[in-house]
């Protein structure tokens, strides 16, 4: 594979969370095969794949709901398979909320500081901190059932911070939320986690939120981990036809190898030669293989001399009647912002 980013090698003792060879079966199902990356301290880490694709799999090994049938997962360089959930410094938010409706708001985040039985004396300050930070100052009093659901959502990371856990795993925590409020709480975690620094894995189907928020993300597909990259990294120089097509909009177009020199390669398609980078170590001369182009790589203008300087210039007539009639993709979806940069 040939990757715009080389990963950068970071001292062990600065790695939360390394998961080496992990896998997972349930029956006949491989739901995770050998899961292997560290993620750093301190960083926000987003798992994007299709559904069934061992998201969830994953990030329920690490909280330790379930021992994976290979590997080992170490959080702060320690193995923790013989750790039970409850004493691995998790704080966690899933889909299904599960707070506590009997209770008030102030109950629910005090909750797992009186299971870890912190003085009695200190919670109800901490507690007050937490529902500030997540804009909840005041509502300490409220049931859960007196609030939004954006307020429940965010009483609901309250707890999961409260005891201030090494590391916090996020399950799809905003999918039930409608667009508008998913977008501010997207943000709104973001600035929490950079504000307490602390370690984070969230999982979505969103990959707009994912490019946007993330320091790192991770592709999955089959149970397989097929990139780990910056979001910029993914976008830019996905590993993979199944990474380009799932990130962003992307235009696949199918040729023969001409040449292959170092990362680049010459690729004869419908008749023109065309120059790319090269992914993968199986392009030789000769073999079929399928190119990647977005949508805002495409530069359109009335004639071909307009665009000069530029390689893989050609006429739009030809190329339209070259690409048979294919519609190709070059509506307007630019990256996010932090992907462009
Ligand atoms: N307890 C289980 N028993 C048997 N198979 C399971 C179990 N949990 C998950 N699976 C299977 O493992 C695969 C991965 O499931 P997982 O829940 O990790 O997917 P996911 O990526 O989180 O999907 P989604 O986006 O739909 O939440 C699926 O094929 C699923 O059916
Ligand atoms: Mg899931």
């Amino acid at each position: 594979m040939v990757s715009a980013l080389a990963e950068n090698r970071v001292p062990a003792d600065l790695i939360a969370v390394s998961v080496k060879d992990v896998g997972m079966r349930f029956g006949d199902v491989h739901a995770v095969r050998s899961a292997s990356f560290d993620l750093p301290k301190g960083k926000f880490l987003t798992i994007l794949g299709p559904s069934g694709s061992g998201k969830t799999t994953l990030l329920r090994m690490i909280a330790g709901f379930d021992a994976p049938t290979s590997g080992e997962i170490y959080i702060s360089g320690q193995p923790v398979s013989a750790v039970p959930p409850h004493l691995r410094a998790i704080g966690m938010v899933f889909q299904k909320l599960a707070l506590f409706p009997h209770m008030t708001a102030a109950e629910n985040v005090a909750f797992p500081l009186k299971m870890r039985r912190h003085d009695a004396r200190t919670i109800p300050a901490k507690v007050e901190r937490y529902l500030e930070l997540v804009r909840l100052g005041g509502y300490g009093s409220r049931r859960i059932n007196e609030l939004s659901g954006g307020q429940q959502q965010r009483v609901a990371i309250a707890r999961a911070l409260v005891f201030e856990p090494d590391l916090l795993l996020l399950d799809e925590p905003l999918a039930a939320l409608d667009r508008k409020l998913r977008e501010e709480m997207q943000l709104e975690f973001r600035r929490i986690q950079k504000e307490l620094g602390v370690t984070t894995i969230n999982v979505t189907h969103d990959q707009r939120e994912a490019l946007v928020v993330s320091d790192e993300v991770i592709v999955m597909d089959g149970g397989v981990i097929q990139q780990k990259a910056a979001p910029v990294g993914a976008y830019r120089s996905p590993a993979n036809a199944f990474v380009a097509n799932f990130i962003g909009v992307t235009n696949f177009i199918e040729g023969k190898v001409v040449s292959v020199s170092g990362p680049s390669v010459q690729v004869e398609a419908h008749g023109r030669t065309l120059s790319g980078v090269a992914v993968g170590d199986a392009l030789a001369a000769g073999r079929p293989c399928s190119g990647a182009i977005r949508a805002e790589q495409i530069r359109i203008a009335a004639s071909a001399d307009t665009l000069s300087g530029l390689e893989n210039r050609h006429g739009w007539h030809r190329h339209r009647c070259d690409l048979r009639g294919r519609a190709h993709r070059l509506r307007d979806q630019s990256p996010p912002a932090s992907a462009t940069r």
